[in-house]
């Protein structure tokens, strides 16, 4: 027994010696690893953050510049201003738009695409935008970048000749909750509605709320007719049952950075202008809470549709602008001694200045003083807003009574000081300004028509 005792010991010992440091040891090792890991997590957790902020500086940087770009309006991407407008959730298939748009827009497509030859080459491009795309697609975590995706994807089809594959996506866009029920959604069904209201044959079969919809747009579109740069071409408006208005229909152009609105400026936001005009009885006459019925959106929801909808009117890329980025022949000479002009003897930057052209200002141009007194108190002593001068050619008549009918005539008024009277603004005086200094600020005026688009693709 003893000695079995003895043994017992030995393997009690024996044990303690090797069996504990042992324990010990796997215990601290295991320590050691489960730190290492946390470490290793960790480090990658913050590298993750790391480049995520620089994605997102990245993008917000590239969307900066363009975005910079299009208040030069040098080339205006309505993409852009729409994904500015509607915060970050967009930036993801913005990018991919780049690389897709770069496919399609590459000049050696373009010039293949003229000569209506080269079929491959052709389909190649369109081929890599729809995969740029449609990888895009695939990346998509919010509905809005999906339906931007497949909408840049079905132009992209579209221009390619599948028509039938694009006039899906379409639909499918149409068909998207997204589509009546989110702001960010409205300028995507939009486009797409419009691009399937151009087939009849499809339009049948597209969705009634989102037709509805869009005819609610195109009811804005009776005053504000994109074809005359959202303008009506009628010296006053007319309403719902050829109701008078008071005022000339203003251009919606550019309003993304309008700061003031109506020739007043008596509203400050576009989600709370763009319900004016619906209540209006000499406007559209419909209780805003029946606009939004109809269209089965709340009138908040209704009101951040139609304003993301103006935001996305721009105008750039006009032949000033192209002056203005560098290329010295974008002008004639008689327009570049018009602009000089516009700068210089005739001041008309002291009020129409920055790349919209407007200081979105309040002045007294003495345009509502008639027989000694005001026809329009305007927003207070015959002050109204100063109007954008894009696409000036295509807004006749002009001012907020629509009582000039020429851009002459207008170049007139001014050359006169405008119609002297108590609150006229110092900024205008006689001119004196020659005939042919008229004639070549008429032409640079003339310059300032651009590209004008509209929805979230041009
Ligand atoms: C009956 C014609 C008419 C209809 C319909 C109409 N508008 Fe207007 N709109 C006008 C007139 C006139 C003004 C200027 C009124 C004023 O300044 O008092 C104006 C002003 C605006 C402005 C302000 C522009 C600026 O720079 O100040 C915006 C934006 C606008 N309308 C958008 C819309 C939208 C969106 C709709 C559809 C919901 C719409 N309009 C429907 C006639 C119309
Ligand atoms: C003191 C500020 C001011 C100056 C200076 C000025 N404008 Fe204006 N401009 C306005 C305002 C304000 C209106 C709108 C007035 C109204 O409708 O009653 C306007 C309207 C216009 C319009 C009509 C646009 C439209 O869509 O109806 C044209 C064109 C125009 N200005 C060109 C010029 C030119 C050219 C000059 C220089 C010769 C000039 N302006 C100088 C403030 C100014």
């Amino acid at each position: 027994m003893p000695h079995r005792r003895v043994r017992t010991r030995q393997v009690l010992l024996f044990v303690l010696a090797i069996g504990l440091p042992c324990l010990v040891l796997v215990a601290l090792s295991l320590r050691m690893l489960a730190q290492e890991r946390e470490l290793a997590e960790k480090r990658l957790a913050d590298e993750r953050r790391r480049m995520a902020a620089d994605v997102r500086q990245d993008l917000l940087t590239r969307l900066e510049r363009l975005r910079l770009q299009a208040a030069g309006t040098v080339h205006a991407d309505p993409i852009v201003l729409v994904a500015d407008a509607q915060g970050d959730r967009l930036l993801l298939p913005w990018d991919a738009q780049s690389t897709g748009g770069a496919a399609l827009d590459d000049p050696t497509f373009s010039a293949a695409a003229r000569e209506g030859e080269r079929e491959e080459l052709v389909s190649r491009r369109f081929e890599a935008a729809g995969a740029a795309y449609r990888r895009a697609l695939g990346r998509a975590h919010h509905p809005a970048q999906t339906a931007f995706a497949q909408l840049l994807l079905a132009r992209a089809l579209a221009r390619g000749g599948h028509q039938r594959a694009a006039d899906k996506l379409y639909r499918t866009i149409l068909a998207a909750p997204l589509a009546v029920a989110d702001e960010h959604g409205i300028p995507f069904a939009l486009y797409a509605a419009r691009r399937l209201l151009d087939r009849p044959a499809v339009a049948d079969e597209t969705d009634a709320a989102v037709l509805e919809l869009v005819r609610a747009a195109l009811a804005c579109a009776s005053c504000h007719d994109p074809e005359r740069a959202f303008t009506d071409g009628r010296r006053l408006a007319v309403g719902v049952f050829g109701r008078a208005g008071r005022r000339n229909v203003p251009a919606i152009i550019n309003r993304a950075w309008g700061r003031s609105f109506f020739w007043d400026g008596r509203v400050t936001t576009l989600e709370e202008q763009v319900l004016t005009p619906i209540e209006d009885p000499d406007e559209m006459d419909l209780a805003v809470s029946q606009a939004a019925r109809r269209v089965d959106l709340t009138v908040d929801q209704l009101s951040r549709a139609l304003a993301s909808y103006v935001r996305s009117i721009l105008s750039g890329n006009s032949r000033y602008d192209r002056f203005a980025a560098g290329e010295r022949t974008a002008l004639s000479p008689e327009e570049q001694a018009g602009l000089q002009i516009f700068s210089g003897k005739g001041n008309c930057t002291a009020c129409h200045v920055g790349p919209t052209l407007t200081d979105e200002r309040l002045h007294n141009t003495g345009v509502a003083w008639t027989d000694r007194r005001l026809l329009d108190p305007g927003g207070g002593n015959g002050t109204f807003k100063t109007p954008t001068l894009r696409e000036v050619t295509r807004t006749a008549p002009y001012m907020h009574d629509g009582s000039l009918a020429t851009l002459e005539e207008v170049v007139d008024y001014y050359d006169r000081g405008g119609n002297a009277n108590p609150f006229l603004d110092p900024e205008l005086r006689p001119l004196r300004l020659t005939p042919g200094e008229k004639n070549a600020l008429v032409a640079f005026l003339r310059t300032l028509n651009g590209d004008v688009s509209e929805g979230p693709s041009q």
